[in-house]
C-alpha cells in the first residue's frame, strides 16, 4: 500500500502539462471494439488505473492491445467472447460501454453491472431504455446486463434525464443500426463529442455531438483508424483550483479553455486571475479568495467532477458558500476527512454549507473516492504541517503522475509505500 505526505502551505509556481481525458479514454477505448476491420490508435491515452483496467478487459474478450507510450493499439478483428464478466468489470463503471459496441457490432452482449465511485446510485435505465428503444431486448441476469437484438432499428428517443454514459452508449449502438436516430435531451460533455469524432473517424455519421439533439445515420460497418482523445477538462481544473488555493501563479498547458469556462468564472468571481492563451490557462492568486456558491450541472454548467476540490478552496475562503450538488447524492464523502483538518462544513441532503477558515491543518485522510482524493491533495498542499492520505488507489484510478506533476511546481509531496 501507498500513500502520499504532503507539507503544506507553499504557493505553486510554473507550468504543468494535461494529460488525455480519462472519461474519454474509458470510453474510446472500449467503444473501439465496434470496429470490425482495422486496428485502432488511440494516441493521448492518460496513464491511469482505469485504463489499465479496460486493457485487461478488452484482452479478455480477445483483443490484441499494445501500448506504447500514450499510444494505445486496438486490434478486436479476432474478439472470442461477448460475456463481459471479470472483477475488473464490476468495479469499473465505464465497462458499461461495452454493451453498446457489442450490441452494436454482434448484435448481443452479456456485461456484468458495473461499479465506479460511491457517489450515488447509478442508475443504467436511460441506456435501457435507448437499447430498447433501437429494438434490443435488455435483461438483467445474475448481476449482469443481457442484451440482444436481429435488427437494430434507427428511431427518436427522448433522455428523461441527461446522462453522459447513456448518451455515449446509446449513440454508439446507433451507429450501426439501420436508417436514422435522433437522441434528444443528451449529455453535451466534451468527452461526448470526443466519442463522436472517434465514431465518425472509424466510418459513422454522427452529428450535432455537443449540442442536445444528435442524429445517427446507421452505417454498414467501422473500421480502424488513429485518433487522439481530448485533454482532461477535470484534471486541468484540478490544477487551477489548487493554483488558486496556494496563492501561487500556474501556466496549465494543453487545454481546450473553452472547457473550463465555468470554472475559470467561479475562479474569477472569487477573485483569482485566469488568463487565457490558445491551449493553455494561467490561474494566478493572491491571499484569500472570496467565498461564492456553486451549483453543479450537466455541462457547460460547473461540473460535478471539479466539486470535491473545489470545496476545499471554499474552506479556506473569506464568508460562506453554499454547494448544491445536483448530480450525485454521496460526494460529500470528502467533508469529514477536511472537517479533520480544521474546515467548518455542515452537509443537508445535497447541500454543503461551507464557513470559510483561516487555515486548515495538516493529519492524516483517507480518500474515500477518486475527486474526493484530489480534494485532500489540495487540502494537504494549503494546510499548515504535514498531510498524509490514505486510500491513494483511488486517486491513481484517474489523475496521471500526480504527485510528480505537483512537484514539477514546487509542492512537498511524496508517495511513500507502508
Ligand atoms: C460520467 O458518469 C462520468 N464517468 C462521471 O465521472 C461524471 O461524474 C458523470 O458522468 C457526470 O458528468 C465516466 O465518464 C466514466 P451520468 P456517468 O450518466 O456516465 C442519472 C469522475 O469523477 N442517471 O451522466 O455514470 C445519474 O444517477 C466521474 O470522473 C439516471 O438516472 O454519469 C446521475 O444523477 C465519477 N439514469 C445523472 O443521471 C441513467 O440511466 C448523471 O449521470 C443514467 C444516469
Amino acid at each position: 500500500m501507498e500513500k502520499l505526505v504532503i507539507k503544506g502551505g507553499r504557493p505553486i509556481l510554473g507550468q504543468v502539462e494535461i494529460s488525455g481525458a480519462k472519461n474519454a479514454a474509458v470510453a474510446i477505448l472500449p467503444v473501439a471494439i465496434i470496429a470490425s476491420k482495422g486496428k485502432c490508435i488511440i494516441e493521448n491515452i492518460p496513464d491511469i488505473e482505469d485504463v489499465n483496467c479496460i486493457e485487461r478487459i478488452l484482452e479478455d474478450l480477445g483483443c490484441e492491445i499494445k501500448r506504447e507510450n500514450n499510444s494505445v493499439s486496438i486490434d478486436s478483428t479476432n474478439i472470442i467472447s461477448m460475456d463481459a464478466n471479470t472483477e475488473d468489470v464490476r468495479k469499473m463503471r465505464a465497462s458499461y460501454y461495452l454493451i453498446g459496441a457489442l450490441l452494436a457490432r454482434f448484435k448481443k452482449a452479456k456485461v456484468d453491472l458495473p461499479g465506479g465511485c460511491p457517489i450515488g446510485v447509478r442508475p443504467i435505465d436511460q441506456h435501457i431504455k435507448g437499447f430498447e428503444a433501437l429494438g434490443a431486448t435488455v435483461t438483467i441476469e445474475s448481476g449482469a446486463v443481457k442484451v440482444e437484438a436481429d435488427r437494430l432499428i434507427g428511431t427518436s428517443i427522448y433522455f428523461d434525464v441527461v446522462s453522459v454514459g447513456a448518451t455515449i452508449n446509446v449513440m454508439t449502438a446507433a451507429t450501426l443500426a439501420e436508417g436514422t436516430t435522433i437522441l434528444e435531451n443528451s449529455a453535451k460533455e466534451p468527452h461526448v463529442v470526443d466519442v463522436a469524432n472517434f465514431l465518425n473517424s472509424m466510418g459513422a455519421s454522427i452529428k450535432g455531438a455537443g449540442t442536445d439533439v444528435i442524429r445517427i445515420i446507421g452505417v454498414k460497418e467501422l473500421t480502424g483508424c488513429t485518433y487522439s482523445v481530448i485533454p482532461d477538462q477535470i484534471e486541468a481544473g484540478t490544477f487551477m483550483i489548487a493554483a488558486a488555493a496556494c496563492g501561487g501563479e500556474v501556466t496549465i498547458n494543453n487545454v481546450i479553455p473553452k472547457h473550463l469556462e465555468s470554472i475559470s468564472a467561479k475562479l474569477m468571481e472569487m477573485g483569482a486571475e485566469v488568463h487565457e492563451g490558445g491551449d493553455s490557462v494561467t490561474v494566478k492568486a493572491k491571499g484569500r479568495l472570496k467565498a461564492v456558491n456553486i451549483k453543479t450541472l450537466p455541462y457547460p454548467g460547473f461540473p460535478t467532477d471539479v466539486q470535491q476540490p473545489m470545496n476545499t478552496l471554499l474552506c479556506i475562503s473569506e464568508g460562506r458558500s453554499i454547494i448544491n450538488e445536483s448530480i450525485w447524492e454521496a460526494r460529500f464523502k470528502h467533508v469529514d476527512e477536511l472537517k479533520k483538518m480544521g474546515a467548518s462544513i455542515k452537509v443537508e441532503g445535497s447541500v454543503a454549507t461551507v464557513d470559510g477558515v483561516d487555515k486548515l491543518i495538516g493529519t492524516v485522510v483517507t480518500a474515500s473516492d477518486l475527486r474526493a482524493g484530489a480534494a485532500l491533495v489540495i487540502a494537504g498542499l494549503i494546510a499548515e504541517g504535514t498531510t498524509e492520505i490514505l486510500g491513494i488507489e483511488h486517486i491513481d484510478r484517474g489523475y496521471p503522475n500526480i504527485e510528480e506533476k505537483f512537484r514539477s511546481i514546487g509542492a512537498d509531496i511524496t508517495r511513500v509505500t507502508i
